[in-house]
């Protein structure tokens, strides 16, 4: 294969080994590796492994993710969480619960807590302030928040409040498609939101689904120039697999060499993102992390959401770990990391900024 790096046509190995990591990207080399198959499709992903090596090193970074609430306003047509699916049992973990949780993360060695939830508005600007600090009194932890769009007065006060990180998957910057699946969200607003979170100083993960109906590599490559631009710091992207209780229920989904090439993609145009290994990939193939770990990957986020309620945090089908503990969790991705002759990191992994 050759690829264009707007001056000459490289061929694959060269444009991985010479030409392209950590550049501008663009459309014309951008397309042709999301594409890339058989030998060239190894070659990315080698060469996205070996430039991990190089600028993040050989630790991966755990983050504790406490799903802490299923309600959700929404009604995003991929999500089994979305407001009008009644066959779900709704959950909101209490404040005290949110904190024992957090605890034993912390005793178990977890540096950083994700606290993920739909849209709940019950978890308001004060309430979650409140929980945000007595997270921040009681722990070391170093915390990031999942909890979808609000406005810049509720983001402000987050971080005032002490929160560390903010993720927001943008799922797709067509403007068809992010309409098509969004019937109560608006991209442009949803855009927004990211530049208000990146103004606050928050470090800004963001990220897509692959796989969603009509989405072509020229679209992912959109949506990779897009976040580029915006300066994400991490990129956590995943396979869409459609859920039964949802209007894209028929639908294909994505593939897990769709997620891996993405994944290497991205380890490419961001040298030293946190770019995580994640469950949908763990989902769609029992060896999906390792191989995302293996393909540019550097951050695992095991599940620390009490057992009882894992189930009913259903954003697609199948998810593992639903009958594991916090504890077991732990041990299984140490065990598997270790095995890939990693380590796991023993620092915050705080976001590596100004490092182009
Ligand atoms: N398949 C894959 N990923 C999904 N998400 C939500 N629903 C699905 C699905 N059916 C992802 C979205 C969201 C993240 C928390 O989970 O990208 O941002
Ligand atoms: Fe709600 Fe997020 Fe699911 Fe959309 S993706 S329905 S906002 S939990
Ligand atoms: Fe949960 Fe392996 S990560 S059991």
């Amino acid at each position: 294969m050759q690829i264009s790096n707007g001056k000459t046509f490289l061929s694959f190995s060269e444009a991985l080994s010479a030409g392209i990591a950590g550049t501008v990207p663009a459309f014309n080399w951008l397309v042709p590796l999301l594409d890339a198959n058989g030998a060239d499709e190894k070659a990315l992903l080698t060469g996205a492994d070996r430039l991990r090596a190089k600028t993040m090193g050989n630790s991966v970074h755990l983050r504790g993710l406490i799903e802490f609430s299923n309600f959700c306003r929404k009604n995003c047509h991929y999500c089994g969480l979305r407001a009008v699916n009644q066959k779900i049992k709704r959950y909101r973990l209490s404040e005290t619960e949110i904190l024992d949780t957090a605890l034993k993360a912390e005793k178990l060695g977890y540096k950083t807590i994700v606290l993920q939830s739909g849209e709940d508005l019950h978890f308001s600007s004060d309430v979650m302030c409140g929980i945000i600090k007595e997270l921040k009194n009681k722990t070391k932890l170093a915390v990031t928040l999942s909890l979808g769009e609000r406005d810049e007065t509720t983001y402000a006060a987050w971080k005032k409040a002490g929160a560390d990180r903010y993720l927001l998957r943008i799922e797709t910057t067509d403007p068809v498609i992010f309409k098509a699946i969004h019937p109560d969200s608006d991209l442009e607003y949803r855009k927004n939101c990211l530049y208000i979170l990146k103004k606050l100083g928050y470090q800004l993960g963001s990220g897509v689904m692959v796989g969603l109906p009509g989405q072509t590599s020229l679209n992912l490559a959109g949506d990779i120039i897009w976040m580029y631009k915006l300066g994400v710091e991490m990129v956590g992207i995943g396979p869409f697999l459609p859920h039964k209780e949802t209007p894209l229920r028929e639908e294909k989904g994505g593939t897990l060499n769709q997620a891996l090439r993405l994944v290497s993609v991205l380890r490419l145009v961001f040298p030293y993102a946190h770019i995580p290994a994640t469950t949908a990939m763990g989902t769609i193939d029992p060896l999906g992390r390792e191989k995302a770990l293996e393909a540019g990957a550097n951050v695992i986020m095991p599940n620390i959401t009490p057992t009882g309620v894992r189930p009913l945090y259903e954003i697609y089908p199948n998810k593992i770990c639903l009958d594991e503990t916090a504890d077991k969790c732990f041990g299984c991705v140490t065990a598997r990391i270790i095995g890939l002759g990693r380590t796991v990191g023993t620092d915050y992994g705080h976001v590596k900024r100004n490092t182009k």
